[in-house]
């Protein structure tokens, strides 16, 4: 119950993500925060003041004249009670309201009779989202000291894959306690997480590659920064948007991969999610290699990777306190991640079971089992994301127990 005692006033506006401000609601109390809402019109075409007031156990604000029976309350009072004013979705329209001064309904109103810090999360088409006079508008909100949070890139609720999705629910309530300087079980302390496939060039246009999305990897570090780590992501082609608030780097080869992981130390905690290529060729070629008529295909002289899980926990001093491997198996799961365990010298291994028929590879959700050396935990299948969660949750208590 963290956020108790926080109060925040949430405008929610025209956006077909206005349906996750339901959710917003709902977390920011679980955390103890009371939540008083504001719909403009657009705002009570998606969602309902009745749904928006069951959530809140506060009444819905959703237009100028509701201030004026004797329950209401003024546009400044309804500032002036919030420590917060969140607008989520923060649509094109209503950040251009805000950015002119424009007080033409309640929500522009309050905004506009306020001195509170404000937190938008803007939710728009992406062409809406890139338009200049959008940036344009933001670029003054923001300076005058509106803070931002998202949008994220994915599937648009038109149809279209960009910019402009309203940040998920977590990263707003994550922002939040940001703004609050509430730090998470993880703040403070670094993390590095490998993600994705590495591509291992056999000449300049064809490589060894394998199925990785890096779907979890990703979601772990994404997971982890919302804990409060300062993340470094070391990510393979991948076709996944970087996770809000991570440091990411990109490489294609382990070899670049093991240099990047081991530029990011010292961290306290590195999860090892990459699916890294074992071999590579020994000498890729320079130009592309042709077909010749009537000359058999070439034939592949491979040499190994460096194993970067294994490096990690060998690297003496510079180890991180807590290393995290994966295992990806297709049968006697348990046995092999025991085995990888000791190999590799790390400390955790997440088994998971990549058989065709897991649909694990590429897949949105995973059944896991957590290996150390006297025990395995075995969860049940969740999507990656809660995967991470769940993961993130469990390394911050073991990081927190293992402190000095
Ligand atoms: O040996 P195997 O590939 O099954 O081990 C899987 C674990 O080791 C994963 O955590 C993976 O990220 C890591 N690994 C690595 N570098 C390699 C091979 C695997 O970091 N070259």
């Amino acid at each position: 119950m963290h956020l108790s005692g926080r109060r925040i006033l949430l405008v929610i506006a025209g956006g077909i993500a206005a349906y996750k401000s339901l959710d917003l609601i709902r977390r920011l109390r679980e955390k103890g925060a009371t939540v008083r809402c504001v719909l403009t019109r657009g705002g009570a075409q998606f969602v309902t003041p009745l749904a928006v007031a069951a959530l809140s156990e506060e009444r819905v604000y959703d237009d100028l004249f509701s201030l004026t029976d004797d329950n209401g309350m003024s546009h400044i009072r309804l500032s002036r009670e919030a420590d917060l004013l969140v607008v989520a979705p923060a649509t094109a329209d209503l950040m251009a309201k805000m950015a002119a001064g424009l007080a033409d309904d309640l929500a522009s109103t309050v905004l506009l009779a306020s001195d509170k810090p404000i937190l938008l999360a803007p939710s728009m088409n992406l062409l809406m989202w890139s338009h200049p006079a959008t940036q344009a508008n933001l670029a003054t909100l923001k300076a005058r000291g509106a803070l931002q949070v998202g949008p994220g890139t994915g599937d648009l609720a038109c149809g279209e894959v960009g910019d402009g999705r309203m940040a998920d629910v977590a990263d707003i309530v994550a922002a939040i306690e940001r703004f609050f300087g509430l730090p998470g079980p993880l703040s403070g302390r670094k993390a590095l997480v490998t993600s994705g496939p590495t591509h291992e060039p056999i000449d300049p246009v064809r490589f060894i590659a394998n199925r990785s999305s890096g779907k979890q990897g990703h979601a772990i570090a994404q997971a982890l920064q919302r804990l409060g780590a300062e993340v470094t992501l070391v990510s393979g082609p991948v076709t996944l948007p970087d996770p809000p608030g991570v440091t990411v780097v990109r490489v294609e080869t382990a070899a670049q991969m093991l240099e990047a992981t081991l530029s990011a130390l010292p961290v306290e905690l590195a999860v090892c999610a990459a699916a890294v290529a074992d071999w590579r060729v020994a000498a890729p070629a320079v130009e592309k290699r042709k077909k010749v008529e009537g000359v058999p295909p070439p034939s592949l002289v491979l040499e190994a990777n460096p194993d970067i899980l294994a490096t990690l926990a060998a690297a003496g001093e510079r180890r991180p306190r807590l290393v995290v491997g994966f295992a990806a198996e297709t049968e006697r799961l348990i046995d092999h991640a025991r085995a990888k365990l000791t190999r590799k010298g790390c400390d955790l291994i997440v088994a998971n079971d990549v058989s065709p028929a897991s649909g694990t590879f590429g897949g949105d959700a995973n059944t896991v089992h957590l290996v150390t050396p006297d025990q395995v935990r075995s969860w049940p299948l969740m999507s990656k994301t809660a995967v991470a969660e769940q993961l993130a949750l469990f390394l911050a208590e073991r990081l927190g127990a293992e402190s000095p």
